[in-house]
């Protein structure tokens, strides 16, 4: 018998203001086809003016609690990832679970950027297997319009705000590949690449929280290599290839990006979750989004094969196979 960390629920919460690409156009020299044909995005949520990033967590958390039949106090443990917290600290998952009214268990945060939720998911997942916790929330939450800087072209057209969870509960496996959940996983950074992605303030360095500064056609190149390579690890290592996906769900930076990584995995982008579109890039809620928006579509179903991969700042890149 192995354990295994299996989705129990999975919900999704955009805030309600959407913004079409045509917004942009009065106040920067861009265009709707600029913005279409360079990154997939159409439009993006954005949150009301004192609406935070716990706020946008712990609707999708509600959403994945009632998804899995479970109330919070069902809940040992809440990791979010996320690069926008409320606040320098408390956590953010402490804020959650402040506002689930949840009188036990644990919560924190994890910080990798674009790929936050693949970190988070492998941590969730590393707690369950070593019997830390049995059921664990894990959410990836976003407020990335509030470190825009809106006279930059070239970064505020590509981001959007979000959250989406998953409930994760331990089950006995057979410890082969066909167990429902988390199969394997890969995680890498490499922080020579800092100047790639950074935000340019913060609580040691100026004491302000800074706004996102981009090279992007260079983290373009990076992404997909390190992406298609990731993604093949996550699976080689439990001797599965692209040919055993049923689903591509990545993180949604850009269509170009998700379609050239899906061809390097010989994945047809008809396997691929696609929400580009319609969120932007939310940062490390992209693929809790994805996941949930892919399950509500009928995309994703019981006992389907996913790989999720995401690369960010840092550079931070990882991958987690999960059959769901
Ligand atoms: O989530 C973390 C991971 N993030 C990513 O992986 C993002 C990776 N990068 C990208 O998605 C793409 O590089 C972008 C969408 C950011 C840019 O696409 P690109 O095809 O790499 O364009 P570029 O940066 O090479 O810029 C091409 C041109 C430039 O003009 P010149 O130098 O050719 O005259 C830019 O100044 O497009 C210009 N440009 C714009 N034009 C209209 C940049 N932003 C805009 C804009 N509207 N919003």
């Amino acid at each position: 018998m192995t354990l295994r960390a299996v989705v129990k629920g999975v919900g999704h919460y955009l805030p309600d203001r959407i913004v079409p690409n045509s917004e942009f156009e009065a106040t920067l020299d861009t265009t709707d086809e600029w913005i279409r044909s360079r990154s997939g995005i159409e439009r993006r949520h954005f949150a009301a003016e004192g609406q935070t990033t716990s706020d946008l967590a712990v609707n999708a958390a509600r959403a994945a609690l009632e998804n899995a039949g479970l109330q919070p106090d069902d809940i040992d443990a809440i990791v979010v990832a996320t690069s926008t917290p409320d606040l320098t600290f408390p956590s953010v998952g402490t804020m959650v679970q402040g506002k689930l009214g949840m009188t036990r268990g644990f919560a924190f945060d994890v910080q990798a950027v674009c790929a936050g939720f693949v970190f988070a998911l492998s941590t969730a997942n590393a707690m369950i297997l070593s019997g830390q916790a049995r059921r664990v929330l894990v959410i990836g939450a976003e407020t990335f319009s509030r470190i825009m800087d809106w006279t930059d072209r070239s970064t505020c057209v590509l981001f959007g705000d979000g959250a989406g969870a998953l409930v994760l509960a331990a089950e006995d496996g057979t410890g082969g590949v066909t167990d429902r959940g988390v199969l394997s996983a890969d995680l890498n950074s490499d922080g020579r690449y800092k100047e790639m992605l950074y935000v340019d303030g913060g609580v040691s360095t100026n004491g302000q929280s800074g706004k996102l500064r981009m090279q992007g056609n260079q983290l373009f190149r990076q992404a997909v290599e390190k992406l298609a390579t990731t993604a093949d690890t996550a699976l080689e290592k439990i001797g599965l290839t692209g040919a055993d996906v049923d689903w591509i769900v990545p993180h949604q930076a850009n269509l170009r990006i998700i379609a050239a990584t899906a061809a390097r995995m010989d994945v047809p982008i008809e396997r691929v979750i696609l929400t580009v579109q319609d969120h932007g890039n939310t940062s490390a809620a992209s693929i809790p989004l994805a996941l949930s928006v892919g399950v509500a579509r009928g995309q994703i179903k019981q006992g389907d094969l996913l790989v999720a991969e995401a690369i960010g700042g840092g550079l931070a890149w990882g991958a987690v196979v999960l059959r769901w």
